[in-house]
């Protein structure tokens, strides 16, 4: 039983493959964190690690003892525990899991062991997006009700594992039978204390066009916290975090890392505290809630995913990468292969039309793009970002025939057709506004700030989710549209709904993120056939809970190579491939004006959804040529790059010598028979060495045939533009490329890049 407990030592256990987990219910029915680390035989006892002790004794537990008093050193001194989760007012004064407010105004919440069972399955929670498993997995859940000690307010802490996975999935339930409301100001999904501080912490920080880009930094006393308080996920951090020694590298060292399947308000943090423990937590952001819950009444925390790895951060990610893939991701293109698409957005912004858009699609089929994407202008009477949000029926002037006679012309092209949307938002200038100018989220009495002139959705009222959802409906019944884009170009402000009593307006922001799932679920079931990205002015939603539902979100507005690179690297330390929508842009990449070869936007891309973003119409053939080369090549790995494991060589971040900086990752297949691998020189001066890359994952005892696509200069050919080469390298065994590594000598210039295909041969 990878779950069980010992009764006599009073001890939960909890064991995955590589890794075990221990708590134990110490006297005065303390839940106390024994263990979290590498996998440790059943039998052992880990009681020794109670971790008795005095921290200058703040507070001893009221139930001790005179004799424990004096003799135990602060044994039962609450702040001196590894706390499961953390009541408020009780003598520990580091991160607090659960607090509230009793109705006589009282704040003290003293939790204790009260029960526990343990479930054969992974239950998903009502209205909120959870791991899941699959058919074929087994699954099993310890669920440890702690209790108040004076009142019947309860706390259901859940730890979910699934067969074959690491990962530990943990929420909690906050159960009310006091006979009263108790409004909760703070619900944490889980807290972990290690007693060690020999940490780096990797939290992300970013911006609009540069999401996720990596922060680690060794921890310091106090804590170190990333909150989102923008309604979304947000562009300037991400709600995962990561613990990870200091001296671990991609391939070894102890890393606990932890990400909230939310995509609302979040608070992930950890802190240091002056004996050198460490309290990692995650959860909805306390800063603007408050839940009234009424007596009789459950509240379920988001899902946090923690994991554990000795294998560095590269083995942390591909836990979380497989996790992510096959237990939260859903429908059909979680296995299927996805179309390659290409989206209007950088060709046209919102000037096209009908005739523009199929001639888009057709000359993108000539490179071997299977969809088009229209993005925004096609609706109401937009010609730009003022106005139309709420109305989603076409714009005659554009689509004559609605979008009916584009599908059936983009179908007859044997493609596929996709459509942007915004569901969350509104225009004043639109039908929908002057129809209902209260369906938008603003304070009575105040001027609501408008982010590019768009208001939100009040989406706690199902009156407004039932409009969006039955226009959308109508446009996906009318033709097989297959792929939704679903945008979000602004955060949330002035929050307050109508809906809402005075006293429950601190829910506002939570029940916003569950009318979203609520929205969203219901359009997933009744069109099971529809691809989702989820997008927010790019990157700006990127959460396992969106994953739901759609598995791929924009990562980011910034189609250059050389700071996708980065943004790409950061995402995928949680984050699969298979979820980051990366496509092959213009050179002069629109945002930065950099130029970039198609090679080296291609492999940026297929470190991604692979797609294109432009006007094929403004490139030459040697571009178009090289184009479909990329394709075919993506189309050839599909399944290597999003069912196989994927390892970063080399970091964007990073210096690679004086004179280069250089990226380097690699997909190897699930049976190791084929591989690929990519770099980009990102700043360059050839100074002759070679740069050698130690490639991974590989089965050393194989033999590998290379073939190499890259950038050179063809002298013979002018203009002086980097063409895009191919030769074979040789074979090589697994052993050697991992042990000696490959050997290339690097290019001229700026943003060149190689590509090499290992194939195992006999
Ligand atoms: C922001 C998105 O990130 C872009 O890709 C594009 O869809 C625009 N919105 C459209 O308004």
């Amino acid at each position: 039983m990878p779950i069980f407990f010992n009764e006599k030592t009073k001890v939960f256990t909890i064991n995955t493959q590589n890794t075990t987990y221990a708590m134990m219910i110490e006297p005065y029915h303390l839940l106390t964190h024994l263990y979290y680390g590498e996998r440790i035989d059943e039998s052992a006892d880990l009681t020794y690690l109670t971790n008795a002790g005095s921290v200058g004794r703040p507070a001893i537990y009221p139930d001790v003892t005179y004799d424990e008093f004096e003799g135990g050193a602060g044994k039962f001194c609450p702040h001196a525990r590894l706390l499961e989760y953390s009541g408020f007012g009780v003598g520990d004064f580091r991160t607090t899991s659960l607090q509230g407010r009793f109705s006589d105004g009282s704040q003290t919440t003293d939790l204790r062991y009260h029960s526990h069972k343990i479930i054969d399955s992974k239950p998903s929670l009502e209205g909120i997006p959870a791991v899941y498993a699959n058919e074929n997995e087994k699954a099993q859940t310890l669920v440890i009700t702690l209790k108040d000690k004076v009142c019947e307010l309860y706390a259901e802490l859940s730890y979910s594992i699934i067969e074959g996975h690491d990962e530990i999935m943990r929420s909690v339930r906050i159960v009310n039978k006091t006979g009263a409301p108790f409004m909760i100001d703070c619900a944490l999904s889980m807290s972990l204390d290690i007693p060690r501080k020999d940490f780096d912490v990797i939290t992300f920080y970013g911006k609009p066009n540069n999401e996720r880009y990596v922060d680690r930094s060794p921890i310091r006393h106090g804590k170190t916290s990333c909150e989102s308080t923008a309604g979304l996920t947000n562009h300037f951090s991400n709600n995962s975090i990561i613990l990870c020694e200091t001296s671990a590298t991609e391939e070894s060292g102890d890393c606990y890392g932890a990400t909230l399947v939310y995509s609302g308000n979040y608070s992930v943090s950890c802190e240091l505290d002056h004996v050198g423990r460490v309290r990692m937590a995650l959860g909805i952001s306390p800063t603007g809630f408050c839940w009234k819950l009424e007596d009789g009444e459950a509240f379920v925390t988001p899902e946090a995913i923690m994991s554990y790895s000795n294998k560095g951060l590269g083995g942390l990610s591909r836990g979380f990468h497989n996790l992510i893939r096959y237990n939260v991701c859903r429908g059909k293109y979680k296995d299927a292969r996805r179309p390659v698409l290409i989206n209007n957005w950088e060709a046209t912004v919102f000037d096209f039309n009908e005739d523009k858009l199929v001639e888009i699609a057709k000359e993108a089929k000539d490179f071997g793009v299977e969809m088009l994407v229209m993005d925004d202008g096609w609706f109401g009477h937009r010609n730009w970002d003022n106005n139309s949000l709420g109305d989603w029926f076409e714009l005659k002037d554009k689509l004559p025939n609605g979008i009916p006679g584009l599908c059936k012309r983009i179908n007859e092209l044997g493609m596929k057709l996709g459509v942007w949307f915004e569901p969350e938002m509104i225009s004043e200038d639109s039908e929908l506004y002057r129809k209902h100018p209260d369906w938008c989220i603003k304070t009575p009495g105040r001027d609501p700030f408008r982010g590019r002139w768009e208001l939100v959705l009040d989406l706690t009222r199902q009156e407004i989710r039932d409009c969006i959802y039955n226009q959308m409906a109508k446009i996906l019944s009318e033709s097989p549209v297959a792929y939704i884009k679903w945008d979000a170009n602004r955060y949330i402000t002035d929050a307050y709904s109508l809906s809402l009593s005075a006293d429950s307006q601190g829910e506002f922001f939570h029940r916003y993120v569950l009318g979203l799932y609520d929205l969203m679920e219901r359009i997933c079931k009744n069109f099971p056939d529809v691809l989702f990205e989820n997008c927010a002015s790019g990157g700006g939603r990127y959460d396992a809970g969106m994953m739901y539902y759609s598995p791929q979100i924009w990562c980011s507005d910034n189609t250059d190579p050389a700071h996708r690179m980065k943004i790409q690297y950061g995402s995928s330390l949680i984050y699969p491939v298979s979820t980051m929508g990366s496509h092959v842009a213009y050179s002069p990449n629109i945002n930065t004006f950099h130029p970039a070869s198609v090679l080296t936007r291609g492999i940026t891309a297929m470190a991604g959804t692979f797609g294109f973003e432009l006007d094929p119409s403004l490139e030459d053939e040697k571009s178009k040529k090289e184009m479909l080369i990329m394709t075919d090549l993506y189309k050839k790995h599909y399944f290597t790059i999003n069912h196989g494991d994927y390892y970063r060589i080399a970091s964007p971040y990073e210096q690679a010598n004086a004179m280069s900086r250089i990226s380097a990752w690699q997909f190897v297949s699930k049976d190791k028979e084929s591989a690929l691998f990519n770099m980009v020189q990102m700043d360059n001066v050839n100074d002759g060495a070679d740069a050698i890359f130690k490639l991974k994952g590989l089965d050393k005892n194989k033999n590998y045939k290379l073939h190499m696509y890259y950038d050179e200069r063809n002298d013979k050919i002018k203009p002086f533009t980097p063409w895009l080469e191919q030769k074979e390298l040789g074979v090589f065994s697994g052993d050697v490329l991992m042990k000696a590594g490959l050997h290339l000598n690097l290019f001229r210039g700026d943003n060149m890049s190689a590509l090499i295909e290992l194939e195992a041969v006999k």
